[in-house]
C-alpha cells in the first residue's frame, strides 16, 4: 500500500468520524466544540493537509483534493448542523419567555378617591342642579365693593376688620364669603335668575370648627314674586337629599346685612344625636344641640339697588339668597367633629371617608 492510499483511508476516517461527532452534538456550544476538535489548529486534518506538500510530487494532487473534499463535507455538516440546532434552542427560549398577556398587571395600584369636600361640593352641587339652578364661579381675590359695600355693609361692620378679614390692599380682599357672587350675576344675567355659586372663601379663624380657608356654596333666585315661603321650600329639599330625612332641622330669625328678613337654618348636632353624653362639653355643639348649616334670607332691596340695573328694580323683582359652608355638611354627614383633620391630607384619616 502506498503512502498516499493510506492517507486517503486516513481521510475518509477522519471525515466520517467528524460527521459522526457533528450529528451528536446537541448543542451549539457543544457543536463548536466539535468544530475545534476536527477542524481548529491542533486538528488531524488539517495537519494532513500540510503534510500532502512532503509526498512524491504524482500523489500529492489526489491526496490533496481528497483532503479538501473532507474538508469541504465536514464545513457543510457542521454549517448545517448550526442552524437546525440554533433555531431549536431559539424556540425554546422563545416558549420560555412567553408573556400571558391575560395576567393582571402587579402590583395592583390602590383606587384613588374624591376627597370628602369634593364629593360633598359636588353632592351639594347636584341638588341644585336638579331643582333648576344653575353653576357659576367667581373669583377669590374680591374688592371691597362687591365683598361688602354692595352687600349693604356699612362702613363700620365689624366684618371688614383686618382682625376678621384678609386685606390684599385697602379695597382689596380675599373673599370673605361667596355672596359677592350675587352682586356680580346680577349685573351679569338678566332675571328670572336662580343660581348657585360654590367655592373657596377665606377668614382669620382656626379652630375645631373654622378653617381659615374653607368652601361655601352660595345660592340666589331671583324672579317676579319670589317669597319667604320659596326659600323655605328649597332648603327643606335641600335638607332631605343631603341628610336624608334623619336630622331635624329648624328655622331661626338671624341678621345679614344682605337679606331682610334674614334666617339661619340649623340641623341637630350628630355628636350628641348619637347618644354621646357630653352635654355642655360636646366639642361639635359646645351643648347647643342644634348646629349653623346656612344663612338665608330674602335679598334686601338695597342689593337690588347696588347692582343699578332697571330689570333688578326691587319693585319689579324678589329674591332670596342662602350661604352655606361645605365642609359644615361633610362634617356633619361623616360625624367627624375636627375640621382641620380634613385639610391635613394624611391619607390614614382620608382613606376612612372614602
Ligand atoms: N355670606 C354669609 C356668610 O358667609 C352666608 C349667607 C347668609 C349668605 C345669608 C347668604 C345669605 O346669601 O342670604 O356667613
Amino acid at each position: 500500500m502506498s503512502e498516499a492510499t493510506t492517507l486517503l483511508d486516513r481521510v475518509q476516517e477522519l471525515q466520517d468520524a467528524a460527521t459522526a461527532q457533528v450529528a451528536a452534538a446537541t448543542t451549539t456550544a457543544e457543536l463548536e466544540d466539535v468544530r475545534v476538535a476536527v477542524l481548529g489548529r491542533k486538528a488531524e486534518l488539517p495537519n494532513l493537509l500540510r503534510g500532502v506538500s512532503e509526498l512524491p510530487p504524482a500523489e500529492r494532487g489526489a491526496a490533496g483534493k481528497a483532503a479538501n473534499v473532507a474538508r469541504g463535507a465536514i464545513e457543510k455538516a457542521l454549517a448545517e448542523r448550526k442552524s437546525s440546532l440554533a433555531s431549536a434552542e431559539e424556540a425554546v427560549k422563545l416558549a420560555a419567555d412567553r408573556l400571558d398577556l391575560t395576567l393582571p398587571g402587579s402590583p395592583q395600584l390602590p383606587d384613588g378617591a374624591l376627597h370628602i369636600i369634593t364629593s360633598t361640593w359636588r353632592d351639594v352641587e347636584d341638588v341644585f342642579v336638579g331643582l333648576g339652578f344653575s353653576v357659576l364661579s367667581g373669583r377669590e381675590v374680591e374688592t371691597t365693593h362687591y365683598n361688602f359695600d354692595a352687600l349693604n355693609h356699612s362702613p363700620t361692620h365689624p366684618a371688614r376688620a383686618a382682625t376678621d378679614t384678609f386685606y390684599v390692599s385697602d379695597d382689596v380682599v380675599l373673599r370673605t364669603h361667596t355672596s359677592p357672587m350675587q352682586v356680580r350675576a346680577m349685573e351679569q344675567y338678566d332675571p328670572p335668575l336662580y343660581v348657585v355659586i360654590p367655592g373657596r372663601v377665606y377668614r382669620r379663624d382656626y379652630d375645631a370648627t373654622h378653617l381659615p380657608q374653607f368652601h361655601q356654596v352660595e345660592g340666589l333666585a331671583v324672579d317676579v314674586g319670589i317669597t319667604l315661603s320659596d326659600l323655605k321650600g328649597t332648603l327643606m329639599a335641600f335638607a332631605r337629599s343631603i341628610f336624608g330625612g334623619e336630622l331635624d332641622v329648624r328655622l331661626r330669625p338671624h341678621f345679614f346685612p344682605f337679606t331682610e328678613p334674614s334666617v339661619e337654618i340649623d340641623v341637630a348636632c350628630f355628636n350628641c344625636t348619637d347618644g354621646w353624653i357630653g352635654g355642655d362639653r360636646c366639642p361639635v355643639c359646645r351643648g347647643e344641640q342644634w348646629l349653623e348649616i346656612l344663612g338665608a334670607g330674602q335679598v334686601d332691596p338695597n342689593v337690588l339697588r347696588a347692582v343699578g340695573r332697571e330689570e333688578y328694580h326691587p319693585e319689579r323683582v324678589q329674591g332670596f339668597a342662602f350661604g352655606m359652608g361645605i365642609e359644615r355638611i361633610a362634617m356633619l354627614r361623616s360625624g367627624i367633629p375636627d375640621l382641620r383633620l380634613y385639610m391635613e391630607n394624611d391619607v390614614r384619616f382620608l382613606e376612612q371617608l372614602r
